[in-house]
């Protein structure tokens, strides 16, 4: 730990966590509660939004500033064009500042098939260096990456491999290379899966595990999202269903939403069991907050509990 801080996880060793998922399953919730969890053990953490391709904004406007939420805990969200500016800049001197500021250059670069994963996992890279590139910036302990839906995000974990075995030689493949190296080192790099206990979502995480597992790759936890409280045995839901045709209509609201909440749980509960066979132990589940905003200290702390 760079901070001194003792991490309160065996997760929050590692300096570089990747949180991948189906678009929409939280992703970023659960991002945000590993950050939490970790700033408040005191590590210096910074949560790194990647966007996609395909979201990323085109204009140079995007920059590329750690902004501090909380102490101890930052944000940032990776411009790929950015990225390459100031790595260019840093990296390059004048030369580098010269091309960096040309727009030519800069639509050839980002036009390079995997070009803009490449960028913007590089800048990952670079805030989970000790010795940062950045003139000036402090190390953290912890870079948690908000990545892309589940395909994209394999691709960035994948793209620093591909540039460094098509590049073969020069400074693209070197730097490549290493980012690819730390990647593959489980010391120093994690990958948590989100789901959620649907089929599209399950699905989507046990094809996420196979890509990896190609790339010498392993899920540490799939933290499973959103599950439903098993407060009611099949038993007990029928027996609400009669007590509801029997009951009168004051009675009714809350026997109906007991129904139905016990409902989504049984149905959520095969893909909990698909999902608890492939994974095991690493399986996590959060519960669904049913609160407007969902509270991400509580999320935190049930996560706290089973990692
Ligand atoms: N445990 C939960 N209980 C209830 N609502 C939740 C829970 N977790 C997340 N949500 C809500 O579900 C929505 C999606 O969550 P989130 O934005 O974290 O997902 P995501 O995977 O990052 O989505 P995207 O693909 O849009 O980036 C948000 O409105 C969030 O507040
Ligand atoms: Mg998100």
């Amino acid at each position: 730990m760079v901070s001194g801080a003792v991490s309160p996880l065996p997760l929050l060793e590692h300096r570089l966590i990747f949180v991948t998922g189906k678009g929409g399953v939280g992703r970023t919730t659960v991002a945000r509660a590993l950050g939490l969890i970790a700033a408040r053990a005191g590590q210096r953490v910074i949560i790194a939004e990647l966007t996609p391709a395909s979201q990323a904004p085109d204009s140079r406007a995007g920059g590329i500033a750690e902004v501090k939420l909380a102490p101890g805990l930052f944000t940032i969200t990776i411009d790929p064009q950015a990225a390459m500016e100031e790595y260019l800049r840093v990296k390059a001197g004048a030369l580098g500042s010269a091309l960096a500021a040309s727009r030519i250059f800069g639509a050839l670069a980002m036009a390079t098939p995997g070009m803009r994963e490449l960028l913007a996992i590089g800048k990952v890279w670079e805030l989970a260096q000790v010795q940062r590139i950045r003139e000036r910036a402090a190390p953290y302990d912890v870079v948690i990456v908000d990545a892309p839906a589940t395909g994209h995000g394999v691709a960035a974990l994948r793209t620093p491999r591909t540039f460094a075995e098509i590049a073969r030689v020069g400074p693209i493949a070197r730097q490549a290379s290493t980012i690819a190296a730390t990647i593959a080192d489980p010391e120093f790099t994690a990958v948590v899966g989100v789901a959620q206990p649907e089929e599209l979502p399950v699905s989507e995480t046990l094809s996420l595990a196979r890509a990896l597992e190609k790339d010498h790759l392993r899920l540490a936890y799939v933290i499973t999202n959103m599950c439903y409280p098993e407060r009611f045995s099949e038993a007990e839901i029928a027996r609400l269903e009669s007590a509801r045709q029997d009951a009168g209509t004051l009675t009714d609201a809350p026997l109906r939403a007991a129904i139905s909440e016990g409902r989504r749980a049984a149905a959520q509960r095969p893909y909990l069991e698909r999902l608890r066979a492939a994974f095991g132990e690493r399986l996590v589940t959060l519960p669904y907050l049913f609160s407007a905003e969902p509270d991400i200290r509580s999320l935190a702390d049930r996560l706290g509990t089973q990692l």
